[in-house]
This record gives C-alpha cells, structure tokens and sequence, in this order.
C-alpha cells in the first residue's frame, strides 16, 4: 500500500485552481494539509475546496514551511517568486513541483536546479502538456529512433487574440516576458523533450510589441489595458543546437494569423516527421511512397481502449508523487528545465541586442 503525502500548496489562484489542487484531490495517496497566498481569502477557499478536515491557513509561505508533516509543496505564485519559494522549500526539506517556467530568469532557474542537487530534495516543473495522450504516444516514437535523427523541428505556441488579462502576465517585473516565456515556454519544453536534446550552441529571437497597445482589442479575455501591456505581445526565435539541429520556436499571445495552436511540436527527422496540427501525424516514406498516419488516440474498442480516462494534470500529479515514493528522475527534471528557461532568456536578449546569443 502506498504511503500518504501529506502536501502543501503555495499561491492559490489560477493554476492552482485549474490543474494542481483538483489533480491532487483525485490521487487517493495525497491530502492537502496546508494552504498559502498573499491574499488571505484565496488560502481559506482552496482549503475549503481542497483540503482535508482542519488544514491550515497562511499568508506567508515560510510559516508553512516550518511545519514538519508535510513533505511535498506545490508551487503556484507568479514567475518572480519560483526561485526563492522552491529554493527555501528544498531546503526546509520539502520536495517541490514549481509552476512553469521554471523560474523568471536563467540564473535563478541555475539556483533552483543546484539547490536540488544540494539538499538531495526532488524537484519539477509543471509541464504538463508532456502528459497529453499526443505527447506520450509520440515520445515513444521518439524514443524508439522510429523518426531518426531529428535535425529540424518546430515549437508552436500561437494565438490570434487571447492575452490572459488576469493576474500579473502582462508585468514585465513579476513574469519576466509575455507569451514567450508563459506558452513558448511549453512549446519549447516539449520539442526538446522528444528530440532528447539539451546542448543549445546559439539563438537568435525577436520580439515584438505592436498589437500591446491598442485599445478594446478584440481579446478571448476582454480588452486588456496597454498601460499595463509592458511585456511582449509576439517572440520568434531560431536555435541551434551543438549537434546542429534547428528549432525554430513562434509564439503569441495575439498575431495576425490563421495558423494557431499551442504547446505543439513538429519534428522532421532522417527517417519520419511528425506533427501536431490535426491531432497526431506521423509522415514518412515506404516502398517508393510517402505516408501519412493519422494516430487513433480516441479509438474506443476491446483491443485498443486501455480503459484509463486520466487527464494529463492527474498523470503529472501521479507520475510527480510515484518519482518521490519510488526515489527516480521526475518526468520533468529540474536540468531539463532550466535549459528550456536559458533559451528563453538568450532568445529575450537576443531581441534586445540584436545580436547572436551563443552557448558555452
Ligand atoms: N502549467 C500551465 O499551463 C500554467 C497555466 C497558467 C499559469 N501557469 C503558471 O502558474 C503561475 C501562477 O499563474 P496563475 O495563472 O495561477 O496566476 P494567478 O495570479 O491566478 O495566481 C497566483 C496566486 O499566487 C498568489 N501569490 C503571489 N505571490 C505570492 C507569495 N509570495 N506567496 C503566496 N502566494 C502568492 C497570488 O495572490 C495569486 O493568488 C505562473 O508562474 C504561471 O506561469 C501555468
């Protein structure tokens, strides 16, 4: 019988609401003990939701970390605060699932990395889009070498008009970017992960601020408010990797476009491709003829449907708690994740200077 973790939830808004506390509450091996946010009212509705008879309730998360029964945390506040909140949980003991991106810049995604490593404490970033039936399928095509040596690729995150107006994402202060570093960031993270490559050797990006400040803008979300509009609102960037392959990323919160989706890859390897545009494809050539396979995850019969209905928060809730029971790598690894967070960031300085940005 598997033992009971016994969790702590930091930041009780959005996200936390919208995939870690109902994902938690559906693994029979997890209880919600405590509850932290700045705002008071949001802790004590979480704990009244999600949490078990008597959980408690704080306003500062260091006061949750001193109590002793719980083992895990879930980090949910905004980019800024990542590092710090993950780095003092490791070290009051805690195993820590921190919200993407890993951290607002690459230095303190360095910082949460190595303080893993320094406290032996288990660390992952919430990708959960790695936990798709689409992404899972496709990593073992991956894994298995079906698509070859894949040297190019692309990581689609692309909206036409939908700038999340709440919270703090257009602050350039507390997020650290727009929607390169909310939703290129899952792209990016996915595209490596089947590529199996983390050896970035240089990154050239753009960014772009010339929707942000029109006013009623047609948005999914309402119109936002330019003034507040202080982080990108489009960035594109091409990296190359040390082995030469070239990923090329897109990402926007609103363009003048008709090709959208996010947090899809397309990948183009020596012996088939792969993409994510209508449902899963796999392309190739046999016998003197291209193909082109369309994956039946949906398929429903005696032979195929496995049975299980889990979304892919309730997967990375359950494959999260399973690394920590079972002491191996969490699915997302805290070094995988702090690549994906120093593209990012030489994609943002990229489009400062102008200039290259090149890897050691
Ligand atoms: N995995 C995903 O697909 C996904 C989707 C949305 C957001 N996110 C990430 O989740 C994080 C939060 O986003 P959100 O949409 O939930 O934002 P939000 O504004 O809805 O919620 C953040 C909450 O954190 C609280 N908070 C802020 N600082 C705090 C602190 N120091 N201690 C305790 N509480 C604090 C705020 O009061 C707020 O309630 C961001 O890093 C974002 O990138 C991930």
């Amino acid at each position: 019988m598997s033992k009971t973790f016994k969790i702590g939830i930091i930041g009780c808004g959005g996200i936390a609401h919208g995939k870690h506390m109902p994902a938690l509450k559906n693994q029979p091996n997890a209880e919600m003990v405590a509850f932290c946010d700045i705002v008071e009212e949001r802790a004590r509705e979480a704990a009244d939701k999600f949490g078990v008879p008597g959980a408690r309730v704080y306003t500062d998360y260091r006061e949750l970390l001193k109590e002793e029964s719980i083992e895990v945390v879930h980090v949910c506040t905004p980019n800024d605060s990542h590092a710090d909140i993950s780095i003092a949980a490791m070290e009051a003991g805690k195993h820590v699932m921190c919200e993407k991106p890993m951290a607002k810049t690459a230095a303190d995604a360095r910082r949460m990395r190595d303080a893993a490593k320094r406290t032996g404490r288990k660390l992952s970033i919430g990708y959960q889009n790695r936990f798709r039936a689409d992404s899972q399928y496709l990593k073992k095509i991956c894994s298995e070498g079906e698509l070859g040596e894949i040297y190019y690729a692309k990581a689609h995150a692309i909206r036409r008009r939908a700038v999340p107006t709440w919270g703090v994402f257009l602050d350039e202060e507390k997020q650290g970017g727009g929607p390169l570093i909310d939703i290129g960031t899952h792209a990016l993270d996915l595209t490596l992960w089947m590529m199996d490559n983390y050896e970035p050797k240089v990154v050239l990006g753009t960014a772009f601020h010339k929707l942000s400040q029109r006013q009623n803008a047609a948005n999914a979300w309402g119109p936002w408010d330019p003034a507040k509009f202080t982080v990108e609102d489009s960035a594109f960037g091409m990296i190359v990797m040390k082995n030469g392959a070239t990923i090329m990323l897109e990402s926007s919160w609103a363009l003048n476009t008709l090709s959208t989706g996010e947090a899809r890859t397309t990948l183009c390897g020596t012996e088939g491709g792969a993409d994510m545009q209508d449902g899963l494809r796999i392309n190739g050539e046999k016998h003197s003829r291209l193909f082109m396979n369309q994956i039946q995850l949906d398929a429903k019969g005696v032979d195929f449907y496995d049975g299980r209905k889990e979304s892919p928060a309730d997967l990375e809730a359950r494959e999260w708690l399973r690394a920590i029971e079972q002491d191996t790598d969490p699915v997302v690894t805290p070094e995988q994740a702090c690549v994906v967070s120093e593209i990012l960031e030489a994609i943002y300085e990229s489009a400062k200077t102008g200039k290259a940005v090149y890897f050691d």
